[in-house]
């Protein structure tokens, strides 16, 4: 049987991407890491993560080599000067883009979480407005609104998992801040397809799957549920952007798809169908699970703590007098801002973020060639007793005692390729948090301990952080 020249092609890049690229750790001229074979450290970094890399900075210092069959090899970094040379690094030096092509599949060629160079600063530039100061306020209300929806149908009494009621909240969000959708049959849909394809790609093995599976080849297919789910939420989008492209513009309403559509390229040229799509479902699945893991760790970490919750407490009370929060509260809550940022310290979300050296580059004195992959580790950083004395315990006053800079607290990474939803998911939280405190008493049945586990390339708790409501409005 004849194979047909472009199948030949993708059969080839299938081979390339299972093959791990292999420079010599000497020259790096690194403490090499474990000298365990790749195929052992994709599992052991898969089974535990955390565990692992502690590990690694007990054995090794303050960077090491780790080697993951099939993604190639990893200088860690948790030197707070090192990371701050790579997030000050020119970005035509670093590449991160190029570091997440196995995320192609799902986000298209054209999402900012795949491009370097030029391509990239231009889809940040659309994307970020939106996500920010007064257009980021503007989704206060959605916010709320969704928190009290949720708060609402929480049985009393009987312990119930926060993840879950989480991802419905900030899923709600997000539809509404990039495709504008309100409640109704339209957001329902959507919000079911967004969330049948979640449940498929988030196996704490798709790390291991996606090098094992032939992903190009089985993207073109239905016949992996995933895939199945991709493709229908595809025709979805495609859908909803040839509408509102019919619709005036005055009729688009205030969202990420209405600043698309009247978006430009530098030649003037309308951007396609296709890259609408790509920062749609960039947006889509990067704004939302993280943001909903990100509100469950720091319900674990909070809600427990009783001197922790009264000062939330009284904070909220001096505030709002009592009442639920306005926008215009969201501002002085800060000690709910300092616990929001230590739980994101210690309940470790993202554990490192990826730059391709693309010619020499000096990181913490050290001298890397081009094809490196540098990490700067959030989570060692993190946990390093020379900038948060007694890492383990959480303590949200460290964040009101100092101002901690951007390479020495940074779960959403850095430099030029900072979250581009940072504001926004920082801004949620608080609205979220706020409105959930004022609503209900929630407390953590006693002996619960939440673990972290992967869930696709996120870590998340094993038991969704259990919960009883003891009575709504208190
Ligand atoms: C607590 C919630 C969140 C966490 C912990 C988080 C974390 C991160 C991290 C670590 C990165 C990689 C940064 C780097 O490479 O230096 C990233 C990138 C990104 N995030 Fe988030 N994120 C969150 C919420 C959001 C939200 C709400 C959105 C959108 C509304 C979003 C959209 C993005 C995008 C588009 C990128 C790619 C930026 C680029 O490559 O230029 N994230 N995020």
């Amino acid at each position: 049987m004849a194979i047909g020249a472009e199948r030949l092609r993708e059969i080839l890049e299938v081979a390339e991407i299972a093959r791990p690229r292999q420079l010599p750790p000497e020259e790096f001229g690194i403490a090499p890491g474990p000298g365990t074979p790749a195929a052992w450290q994709l599992l052991r970094y898969t089974l535990s993560p955390l565990e692992f890399l502690e590990e690694c900075a007990r054995r090794f210092g303050d960077s090491f080599l780790v080697r993951l069959a099939g993604y190639g090899q990893f200088v860690m970094l948790s030197a707070p000067e090192a990371v701050h040379d790579v997030f000050r690094g020119d970005p035509h030096a670093l590449h991160s883009g190029e570091g997440n092509e196995f995320l192609i599949p799902t986000v298209g060629r054209n999402s900012v979480l795949v491009l370097d160079d030029e391509p990239h600063a231009r889809q940040r530039r659309i994307l970020l407005p939106p996500l920010k100061g007064e257009r980021m306020r503007s989704f206060f209300d959605a916010m709320q609104a969704a928190t009290l929806e949720a708060v609402r149908a929480w049985p009393a009494g009987r312990p119930l998992g926060m993840l879950e009621p989480m991802q419905q909240i900030t899923l709600r969000v997000i539809l509404q801040a990039v495709l504008g959708l309100e409640a109704g049959s339209e957001r329902d849909d959507i919000e079911g397809q967004v969330r049948r394809l979640l449940v498929q790609g988030r196996s704490r093995y798709s790390f291991i799957l996606l090098k094992v599976l032939p992903v190009r080849l089985l993207q073109k297919t239905r016949w992996l549920p995933f895939y199945r789910q991709l493709h229908a939420l595809n025709e979805t989008l495609y859908a909803l952007i040839g509408s509102r492209r019919q619709q005036p513009a005055s009729a688009r309403g205030e969202n990420v798809l209405t600043d698309l559509l009247a978006a430009s390229h530098d030649d003037g040229r309308s951007l396609g169908d296709d890259e609408i799509r790509d920062a749609l479902m960039t947006l889509i699945l990067a704004g939302h699970d993280t943001t909903s893991i990100a509100l469950a760790w720091a319900l674990e970490q909070i809600v427990p703590r009783p001197e922790v919750m009264g000062r939330i407490t009284d904070e909220l009370r001096n505030t709002t007098g009592g009442t639920l929060p306005l926008a215009e509260h969201l501002a002085r809550l800060e000690y709910l801002d300092a616990a929001i940022r230590e739980s994101l310290r210690i309940r470790t979300i993202l554990p490192f973020v990826v730059r391709l050296t693309k010619q020499t580059f000096v990181a913490g004195g050290r001298e890397y060639p081009p094809g490196v992959v540098l990490c700067p580790c959030s989570h060692l950083v993190h946990r390093r007793a020379d900038l948060y004395p007694e890492p383990l315990i959480f303590r949200p006053e460290r964040f009101l005692e100092r101002t901690y800079s951007g390479h020495e607290w940074f779960p959403f990474g850095g430099g030029n390729r900072t979250c581009l939803g940072m504001a926004f998911a920082l801004y949620e939280m608080k609205a979220v948090l706020s409105t959930l405190f004022t609503q209900s008493c929630l407390v953590r049945p006693p002996g619960s301990r939440s673990t972290a586990v992967r869930r696709g390339v996120s870590l998340a708790p094993h038991d969704g952080v259990l919960m009883v409501v003891n009575g709504n409005d208190p």
